[in-house]
């Protein structure tokens, strides 16, 4: 696994840099397999990406009509609702942009069962990559963000989804946020052509130093679960969530 770190000086350069990578992968996949496939992820420094892709600077370059868009985690609320993942991706960037409606496959939260939902998106995964059962996906990106905590997607410390192995989507209980998650599971992350984290603040530098420099105890910081088996994995992040590691990284 080839994994690199890159930081910028600051959110507005994480966002053009990881505009920049999208679209090249996005061609990429599109010239080499017909079709690319991403994650977007949830939380604000996504927004960076999306407010970039959507402009005219980086919109064109993308060939959405061969993008499809998945979503790595979600909040167990409805699709309008204030903390939804799905409600935020719409309102930066696909509704900015001329991506069929059929590409997008947001995550169901109108069952009133996390689990019913997450067996939902995960056939409805399964379907999209014409996977038998136990196959993975292999995502041609996955977008990700990391918390205070360390965690990633839903994936959060000392949670049941760390556990699940073989599944590709499922749903996961916080406890410290008394509130119901469908995620990606690590392995389905890890399957990916490319993972990219997109870490901004400081608030970040002491997780961002324990998952990078620190000791290997992902239940405690499970963004070290990611590891792609035969991908790419990328830290793009800004010189504030930077400040306390050793690592200089790339320019
Ligand atoms: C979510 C995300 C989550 C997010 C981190 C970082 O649904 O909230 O998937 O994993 O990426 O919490 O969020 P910020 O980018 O807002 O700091």
């Amino acid at each position: 696994m080839e994994r690199r770190l890159i930081v910028c000086d600051n959110l507005d350069e994480l966002g053009r840099r990881s505009a920049e990578l999208f679209v090249s992968l996005a061609r990429e996949a599109v010239a080499s397999q017909g079709r690319f496939s991403v994650a977007l992820s949830g939380g604000d420094t996504p927004k960076a990406l999306h407010s970039q892709l959507q402009s005219d600077a980086y919109a064109p370059r993308v060939p959405w009509s061969d993008v499809y868009v998945f979503w790595g985690d979600e909040r167990y609320v409805p699709h309008d609702h204030p903390d939804s993942n799905y409600k935020m991706a719409r309102a930066t960037l696909l509704d900015q942009v001329p991506i069929p409606e059929e590409n997008i496959f947001p995550v169901p939260t109108g069952m009133g069962d996390a689990e019913l939902d997450a067996d939902q998106y995960q056939e409805t995964v399964r379907s999209f990559y014409s996977l038998n059962e136990g196959e993975q996906p292999q995502l041609d990106l996955v977008v990700l963000g990391m918390g205070e905590d360390g965690h990633t997607a839903s994936l959060f410390p000392d949670t049941a989804a760390l556990k699940n192995s073989s599944g590709i989507v499922v749903s996961n209980y916080v406890e410290k946020l008394d509130a119901h998650r469908v995620t990606f599971t690590v392995s389905a992350i890890n399957q990916a052509s490319f993972v990219v984290f997109l870490i901004s603040g400081a608030s970040k530098a002491s997780a961002l130093k324990e998952v990078l420099e620190g000791p290997h105890q992902p239940n405690r910081f499970p963004s070290q679960f990611v590891q792609p088996e035969n991908g790419k994995l990328l830290f793009l992040v800004d010189s504030e969530a930077a400040r306390e590691l050793t690592a200089m990284g790339e320019r």
